[in-house]
């Protein structure tokens, strides 16, 4: 459930009508419901109520902007990162490292410093070799690194390819076959403190079944382990759970994912970790846009909007459906293409439409845009990036700038020689 209603005949984010921030901000313009981010994070902790003292972190990489992080981060929830400007940003937000967990396949060496340097809860180490170098790292600082060895369990989490992680031969984490032996090597380090397994198959999950088998298969790896001798005092399930993207689609519940997870780890008695990114942030945001014009086209006509494949990339990369609304009602309908200002084919958010009549000036949003929406924006075509609004009830504030293409430009030197 979100907080975008028609009162009135309008769109409303919570109780501010998205015309009058359209008028204000310009557009296009990112819009996310603070009571949505909210109603979601409650949610999902409520979820795990039946876990002893579980961590929840936000993946940052769903949506990193500031005002949303500190919305978290007065829920409760740390910060799952993958770079070291996420974690600056999680910092920035007020989470405190003893909730933040660095996740990612290519941690550089400046990034383990920076996660060592802060006192980070863990790392998620995804190889021996990052796991040697962790080590070593931490000794020189006379320290040990907290971290789990994050599993590929290969299960195919049946999402789109480009979003499976947890196939094996996709680069994340160590095959199971190999994780046993990795473990004692790496567990023997004295510059590491390795106590927990991780874990994460994908992304926009539509279904349990992928989740539970990768959950199974890290419990019998975890009963291994402790034959072995080895300690594991944490497990990290990381995130995946998909999000209706289409009105009247049904998507496993946070309180069925919950009840899963409780039934399959009940012996594990282990503190779980939770990376959540989408199933918080998506249905908390949308894209607002203003149609440019609308162009006769051969079978349909196209609503050229204001909005394009640089500001929302998830069309063009997954071929991603996002609900299209019109903000003002109107009883009349069109099928239509509807398409950026930017040259390329690809630059369509959707074909064969059905949607509301749109005519020039008029405002229209992407629904579900609250992840891996703003975060994956480029300045392809020497457009901007688009700013970033919050509401609360009947307040909204900017809580990003439009960086405009000239800013862009002006970051960019021609060289002396070129004069
Ligand atoms: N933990 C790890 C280690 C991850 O790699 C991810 C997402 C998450 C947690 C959060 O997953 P979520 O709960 O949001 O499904 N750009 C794509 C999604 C990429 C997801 C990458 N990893 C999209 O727009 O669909």
């Amino acid at each position: 459930m979100d907080h975008f209603k028609r009162t009135h005949g309008t769109l409303h984010a919570e109780d501010v009508p998205l015309n009058a921030i359209a008028e204000e901000v310009g557009t296009p313009v990112y819009v996310y419901s603070q009571a949505t981010l909210q109603r979601h994070a409650r949610v999902f902790r409520d979820a795990l109520g039946a876990l002893d003292d579980p961590l929840v972190l936000f993946a940052v990489k769903a949506n990193p902007n500031l005002a949303v992080l500190r919305v978290l981060q007065r829920e409760g929830f740390g910060a799952d990162v993958v770079s070291g400007g996420e974690l600056r940003r999680a910092l920035a937000a007020g989470m405190t490292p003893d909730k933040i967990v660095f996740s990612g396949v290519g941690k550089t060496r400046a990034e383990l410093e920076l996660g060592l340097d802060t006192g980070i809860a863990q790392f998620n180490i995804e190889s021996g070799e990052e796991g040697r170098e962790l080590a070593e790292l931490a000794a020189a600082r006379g320290t040990r690194a907290r971290c789990a060895l994050r599993i590929n369990p290969d299960v195919d989490a049946g999402t789109h390819e480009k979003i499976s992680t947890g196939k094996a031969d996709n680069k994340f984490g160590v095959p199971l076959y190999r994780a046993a032996e990795l473990f004692a090597e790496l567990a023997a380090l004295p510059g590491l403190a390795l106590e927990g397994l991780a874990i994460h198959i994908g992304s926009q999950l539509a279904d349990l079944a992928p989740l539970e088998t990768a959950f199974a298969k890290i419990g019998r790896l975890l009963s291994e382990l402790r034959d072995n001798g080895q300690t594991i005092t944490r497990i990290d399930l990381g995130g995946g759970i998909g999000v209706p993207y289409k009105a009247g689609e049904t998507y496993p519940s946070p309180a069925e994912y919950g009840a899963m997870v409780a039934r399959v780890t009940r012996d594990w008695d282990v503190q779980l970790v939770f990376e959540p990114g989408r199933v918080i942030a998506g249905n908390a945001g949308v894209l607002l846009t203003r149609v440019i014009r609308v162009k006769r086209g051969l079978n349909n006509p196209f609503v050229i909007v204001d909005a394009a494949m640089n500001d929302l990339a998830r069309p063009a990369l997954y071929g991603a459906w996002h609900d299209f609304e019109a903000v003002s009602d109107t009883p009349d309908r069109m099928t239509a293409n509807i398409v950026g200002p930017i040259c390329e084919t690809g630059d369509t958010f959707a074909t064969d439409r059905d949607c509301p009549q749109l005519a020039a000036g008029d405002l229209a949003v992407f629904r579900t845009a609250g992840a891996y929406g703003a975060t994956m924006a480029s300045s392809y075509n020497s457009r901007g990036f688009v700013p970033e609004v919050l509401v609360s009830g009947s307040h909204f504030a900017v809580v990003a700038d439009r960086i405009d293409a000239g800013a862009i430009m002006g970051a960019e030197r021609v060289p002396d020689w070129l004069d």
